[in-house]
């Protein structure tokens, strides 16, 4: 079975035209691939937090010097690195605003 991470970032709810696209897109999908499982990340209803020192800090220092923060935050990080590796396709539909994509997709 086929795990097919869905990623959108518009925060235009209805009125959004790549979430019009990802859904036009899903339902030819899941019509070639009835079995797959699609899991939506909504970077909007569900933001994942911007990098910050800290969570960095974590990353380059051993473990027994985390703080309890540190561990949390980079327990959330991790789950995020998880959720991405272990799909198998990645959907993701997002706006462009003043030349890039919104900063949550980038973090
Ligand atoms: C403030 C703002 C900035 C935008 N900047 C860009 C841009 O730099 N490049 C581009 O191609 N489109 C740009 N657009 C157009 C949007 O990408 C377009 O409206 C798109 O439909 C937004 O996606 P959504 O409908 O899924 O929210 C911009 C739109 C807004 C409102």
């Amino acid at each position: 079975m086929s795990y097919l991470l869905y990623v959108s970032a518009s925060p235009q709810g209805e009125r959004s035209i790549s979430r019009k696209l990802a859904a036009e897109f899903l339902t030819h999908y899941m019509a070639k691939n009835p079995n797959a499982r699609v899991v939506e990340r909504d970077l909007i209803k569900n933001p994942v937090p911007h990098l910050d020192g800290e969570t960095i800090g974590a990353s380059y220092s051993p473990a027994e010097n985390h703080t309890p923060t540190m561990v949390q935050k980079l327990k959330e990080r991790m789950e995020l690195i998880y959720e991405i590796k272990v799909a198998d396709e990645i959907l993701v539909s997002t706006p462009m605003g003043n030349w890039s994509v919104p900063s949550v997709f980038k973090a």
